[in-house]
């Protein structure tokens, strides 16, 4: 059975890549390495840890030692890399842990990986690397060509680490692959992002806090589509190459808010805050993933319809879940961000 190192398996889109592989039965042995920081939460993998299959290590990707460490003693040969400081707002009040994590962690899991082997290494990486269409021309996309112009402080340390993944290809012939997506939702999304935020706001009594004029525009896509076509690029991609993971299912941060409001029974001018925008916020992304389809027959599976009622039934069935992490160190932040402006 193949061993497969998953960084960041205890934060939203690691955890449900190895429950899927669980759910699936994959001929796989996963070691989980994850740091905890304040997004990552042991609740989110603890069920499904065992001794065999799923291995749990705490630990910092930026620790070589460790690192170094867990390859020998797991003879791991594969990388699936999810972990980052993943979030736009906290990069502008503080960018130095996104430079730490998602630059510093990502060469030294690229550098153990050029010394001890590896087989495959995969970069969970973004499409705000591509930074910002323009919201009037619909027939613009980001490709796997486009230009890397990231705007805030955390897609330019993703550009960062995608271009080290790059370089390790080129000069040593790692066999690396990226995968760039759009914005997912799905459970045990760490509520300070947009939809599990306005779901357990509405779900407390709370106003939803929605930025400027509502009208940015993201590409959705419901999780486990995410998770299922970064498991099609591991087996199947080409080393070396991109690929880009979309769900072809533009909306405005207004039209994610309507819908979740409707799902919720609230109206809208007694439940929606808006805020002052967050700077540099970038306008439109949306996704061409034509190449994922036409090379590796990948398809998401579920429309958003569907798959956000099961996502608001999923918090309100996990009210322990979220009740726990929205307090202490959660609390300080959420005034920081939207109160005081
Ligand atoms: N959420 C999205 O919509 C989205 C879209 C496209 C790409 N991505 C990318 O997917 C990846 C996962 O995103 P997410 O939303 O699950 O993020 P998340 O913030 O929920 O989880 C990140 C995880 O990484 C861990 N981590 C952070 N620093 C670490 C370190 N130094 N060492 C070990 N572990 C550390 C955290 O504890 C956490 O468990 C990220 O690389 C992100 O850039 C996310």
């Amino acid at each position: 059975m193949r061993t497969t190192l998953v960084t960041g398996s205890a934060g939203f889109i690691g955890s449900n890549f190895v429950r899927m592989l669980r759910g699936r039965n994959e001929p796989v042995r996963v070691i989980c390495l994850d740091k905890l920081t304040y997004c990552g939460n042991l609740a989110n993998v603890a069920d499904i840890v065992d001794k065999d299959r799923v291995v749990f290590v705490r630990g910092d990707i930026c620790d070589a030692a460790l690192v170094a460490e867990l390859w020998k003693q797991y003879d791991i040969r594969e990388v699936v890399h999810f972990a980052a400081e993943s979030h736009v707002d906290r990069s502008i009040l503080d960018s130095g842990p996104f430079v730490q994590t998602n630059i510093v962690g990502t060469q030294v899991l690229l550098d153990t990986a050029r010394k001890l082997g590896c087989d495959r290494y995969l970069q969970v990486s973004t499409d705000e690397v591509y930074g910002s269409l323009p919201e009037h021309d619909k027939s613009a996309m980001f490709t796997e060509e486009t230009p890397l112009a990231p705007n805030s402080p955390y897609s330019a340390s993703k550009t960062a680490a995608d271009c080290m993944v790059r370089a390790y290809f080129h000069t040593f012939g790692l066999p690396v692959l990226t995968t760039r997506c759009s914005n997912n939702y799905g459970p045990y999304h760490f509520p300070e992002k947009m939809i599990p935020l306005f779901v357990t706001n509405l779900m407390e009594g709370k106003k939803v806090p929605l930025y400027g004029d509502g009208m940015n525009i993201r590409d959705w896509l419901y999780v486990v589509d995410h998770c299922d076509a970064i498991w099609t690029v591991l087996n199947k991609g080409k080393p070396g190459e991109v690929y880009n993971i979309g769900g072809n299912n533009e909306m405005t941060n207004r039209e994610v808010t309507e819908i979740v409001l409707r799902e919720m029974g609230k109206p809208w001018d007694q439940w929606v805050q808006y805020v002052k925008d967050r700077p540099g916020h970038d306008r439109r992304y949306a996704i061409d993933a034509s190449k994922i389809r036409r090379e590796l027959g990948w398809e998401p599976k579920y429309r958003f319809d569907t798959a956000i009622r099961q996502t608001i039934q999923w918090y309100k069935d996990n009210e322990t879940w979220w009740r726990a992490i929205k307090s202490g160190e959660y609390l300080t932040y959420y005034e920081k961000q939207y109160v005081s402006r």
